[in-house]
């Protein structure tokens, strides 16, 4: 089969949901992803932020493999003793208190919503979310998302959301209600930009949830397991969440999602009131904990930390030279280059030259390497992006 074969089984056989790339990739490893005509591509945006270990981490795979030929699949009315270890661990990387697992960052937010539904019982029920935000695709998490374009030709949207402008802390001391039961924010947006929230906003955020007794919740579904040098990214900050959203990088490449929240709020959604069939499955959390294992065996935290600095560097030597160069915003190894012109152009060349990245926002490219990228891979990604960069002047 040739690219344009299994575009034809597309076009008969599958829903037309994504804007898609022509490219089959049938393999990958760490950096690398290989298509279907063995054309090799340097991946800068791997699994759109899933695969932080890079692809195929053979600490996943044999995590993997080993449980499957174990047991596949056990259902939650039973103990699922790799589900246990994960929320141990998750826990132990961060705050104390409990963790409820799904299998997607939507389904994360959409236990979100209930356990601060639950918290706001019986007369709150209302939650804040920041404009430009983006929190998924399911009907809760769309009413979240702070992007119309998303919401366009599905509405009605469910009641009881609300948005303010991302660090505006008067625009959200207005919007608070008595109704109000939580404020849910991406420390730094992804879909929306790369916009990082002030360390003081959130500080601030947190101290006026508290007045309010309302929850603060953290989506770092984008953030979290390394990606800014730190497990998690309110670990910079200090200013601990009642409840946090997981999925992404933590199953590393395996499809996961996880609501963690703080001791006090964390058995508030009670046999009954919320569950899913295959959420914290073995397999998957058998790669979850492969991830974690990983990243600290590797010093990957580390690595995110200086790798990213180096990556800032390099692109600010690039903007000094390129007026198409806006800003280079971000942490770690989440990092946003914002264009003077639209993006799309430049993620087309970079395809074309085998280099894998997004653009989001029309003009902002979005690079999310794996936490074990080298310099070496830093560096040619640099080259390839300043040749399209040159050329599109
Ligand atoms: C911050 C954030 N929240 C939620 C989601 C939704 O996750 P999923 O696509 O796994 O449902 C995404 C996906 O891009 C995201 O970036």
């Amino acid at each position: 089969m040739k690219t344009k074969d299994v575009i034809n089984l597309y076009n008969q056989f599958v829903m037309p949901t994504y804007t898609r790339t022509p490219l089959v990739p049938v393999k990958g490893k760490g950096m690398k992803v290989v298509d279907l005509h063995g054309k090799e591509f340097l991946d800068f945006f791997p699994g759109w932020a899933v695969s932080g270990l890079g692809h195929c981490h053979p600490e996943v795979v044999s995590a993997v493999r080993n449980q499957l030929k174990k047991i596949i699949h056990i259902p939650n009315n039973y103990y699922i003793l790799q589900q246990a270890k994960l929320a141990r661990e998750i826990i132990n990387n961060s705050f104390p208190g409990k963790v409820f697992f799904c299998n997607s960052g939507a389904e994360a937010i959409e236990s979100a919503i209930k356990l601060a539904r639950a918290f706001g019982r019986p007369d709150r029920f209302e939650i804040i979310s920041m404009e430009k935000s983006f929190h998924g695709r399911t009907l809760g998490a769309l009413a979240l998302t702070g992007q119309k374009k998303y919401q366009q030709g599905f509405e009605p949207m469910p009641q009881g959301f609300k948005c303010v402008e991302f660090g505006n802390l008067e625009a959200l001391k207005k919007a608070i209600t008595l109704r109000t039961c939580a404020v849910i924010i991406e420390p730094i947006q992804g879909e929306g930009g790369i916009n990082v929230a002030p360390e003081e906003y959130l500080k601030a955020l947190k101290k006026l949830c508290r007045e309010k007794n309302i929850l603060l919740i953290f989506d770092e579904i984008q953030t979290s397991m390394g990606r800014t040098g730190k497990f998690f990214y309110y670990q910079h900050s200090g200013v601990v969440p009642d409840a946090m959203t997981l999925a992404k990088s933590l199953g590393g490449g395996m499809p996961i999602g996880a609501l963690v929240a703080t001791e006090k709020i964390a058995d508030l959604l009670t046999p009954g009131t919320h569950a899913s069939t295959f959420g914290g499955s073995p397999v998957v959390c058998a790669a979850g904990l492969a991830v974690f294992r990983a990243i600290k065996k590797e010093k990957l935290l580390k690595n995110a930390k200086e790798m990213g600095s180096y990556l800032f560097e390099k692109l600010n030597i690039l903007k000094q030279k390129c007026d198409i160069i806006k800003e280079v915003k971000g942490l770690g190894l989440m990092i946003g280059v914002e264009l003077t012109i639209e993006g799309k152009h430049i993620v087309e060349a970079c395809f074309e030259k085998g280099l894998l990245i997004n653009c989001t926002q029309g003009n902002i490219l979005r690079l999310m390497p794996a936490l074990n990228v080298k310099k070496k891979d830093i560096d040619k990604m640099i080259k390839i992006l300043k040749d399209v960069l040159a050329d599109a002047v």
